[in-house]
């Protein structure tokens, strides 16, 4: 499931981060991907030990608590902290998976990549190409979001962004373990949960819904890893 989540951030907050975000340390963005992933990638990142990547990237967290959708969709367990990106002249990242295991900072914990999210931090006129296009088995998806809106896509698919040929594509990226890690089972549970706030919103806290709540939470216990 690929879900566009809106207004993750406001564009006051978009362009507050951009601010600090632009004057920071860049470097070669192959210094976080493996072999496979190194041979297709051409961008650039904020130093990922830097102070002000570590900075910006808990303003994104914090953001992403805000989210209600956001939590429904990914059940997050545990999330990478945000890294930043940036590609222009003819900078691309061609085809590749995301790496399934990533450490967390400190080495002592792991975590394994569910989904991967990119959040926009320009709007799609600012730069030409820059689509950010996942292939699944219902065909290839792109996304190209307005700044502050966030896209979540299973960080098994394999997943390019095509060249920035004129300004630039300015993004945060990051990866988040689920506490589900069934994809078809995480769908289930997004579902059944925003039919049951429609539920609600038609029917109050009937019987009906105190109901449904409990088996969303009872499939929930059943399929969690903590
Ligand atoms: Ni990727």
């Amino acid at each position: 499931m690929m879900l566009h989540i809106p207004e993750v951030l406001s564009k006051d907050e978009v362009r507050a981060l951009r601010a600090r975000l632009d004057a920071g340390p860049w470097v070669d963005g192959r210094t976080t991907v493996g072999a496979q992933g190194g041979g297709v990638k051409r961008n650039r990142q904020i130093d990922e030990h830097s102070e002000l990547g570590r900075e910006l990237g808990e303003i994104v967290l914090a953001a992403l608590k805000r989210s209600p959708l956001f939590f429904a969709a990914a059940l997050p367990l545990r999330i990478v902290p945000p890294l930043f990106n940036a590609y222009e002249g003819g900078e691309t990242y061609g085809f590749h998976v995301d790496g399934s295991v990533r450490n967390l900072p400190g080495g002592a914990d792991k975590l394994r990549t569910d989904l991967s999210c990119t959040l926009f931090l320009c709007e799609p006129e600012d730069y030409d190409g820059g689509v950010l296009e996942v292939s699944d088995t219902y065909g290839v998806h792109e996304a190209k979001l307005p700044a502050g809106d966030l896209i979540l896509y299973p960080s098994s698919s394999l997943h390019q962004v095509t060249p920035v040929t004129h300004g630039a594509r300015v993004c945060s990226f990051f990866w988040l373990q689920s506490l589900v890690r069934d994809e078809t089972q995480r769908r289930l549970l997004f579902e059944l949960d925003a039919t049951i706030i429609r539920l609600r919103t038609q029917l109050g806290d009937s019987a009906e819904v105190l109901g449904l709540t409990g088996h969303y939470h009872n499939l929930l216990r059943m399929w969690a890893e903590v």
